[in-house]
């Protein structure tokens, strides 16, 4: 996948998996890294789907249907990619936190929902519900951070709640951040996240 890894040096734990919305590329949310944790490895991705020519990290049907085999697929793409990525560039697999706004925000949690050790903790920016009627891994341990607009045409507050208790039901600790807009992203919420991220990580 076409991507930006940029390592911080041996002493590094953790490796940030910068996740951007549509029609983003790898360069977008590297700003973010730099202010949630300036220390750590990067490695950004660019979704592998083109709609439009706007790249995203799986296909959908209509705006919040997504085409579920697409997804599948490609977030166990995603999942082998980081799996390769470590042992090639020498970084700890199984201490990868994911920034994802959006549409990289709804693949960082369907890695979530697939796989147990895809991530040890997540910070999703306005993120959907990726899958519903299936079972998740066991999410114990795993630290969520979740921002959400109260006022989103694209996602609905019942919705950030449910993507919330699936999480919480299968064990992860995670906390909500509530705000008074949309589904854009702003300051309010890095700040937010980069709080959280030094309670939490
Ligand atoms: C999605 O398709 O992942 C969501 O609708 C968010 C978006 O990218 O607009």
């Amino acid at each position: 996948m076409k991507h930006i890894f940029k390592k911080y040096g041996d002493d590094a734990k953790t490796t940030l998996l910068l996740l951007h919305g549509t029609g983003g590329t790898e360069e977008d949310l590297l700003p973010l890294a730099a202010k949630i944790d300036p220390k750590a490895n990067v490695l950004s991705v660019r979704g592998n789907v083109l709609e439009n020519g706007m790249p995203r990290f799986f296909k959908r049907l209509a705006e919040g249907v997504f085409d579920e085999a697409d997804l599948q697929l490609r977030t166990k793409e995603l999942y082998d990619f980081i799996r390769e990525a470590a042992a090639n560039y020498d970084f700890d697999g199984e201490n990868v936190v994911a920034i994802g706004y959006s549409n990289g925000a709804n693949i960082a949690a369907s890695l979530l929902f697939h796989y147990q050790n895809a991530l040890r903790g997540a910070i999703l920016h306005h993120p959907m519900v990726p899958k519903r009627d299936m079972e998740l891994p066991d999410l114990n341990g795993k630290e969520i951070f979740i921002s959400a607009g109260k006022n989103d045409p694209i996602c609905p507050v019942s919705e950030s709640e449910e993507l919330q208790s699936l999480l919480t039901g299968a064990g992860a600790n995670v906390q909500m951040c509530w705000l008074d807009h949309g589904h854009q992203l702003t300051m309010q919420e890095v700040e937010s996240a980069a709080k959280w991220y030094k309670d939490h990580i």
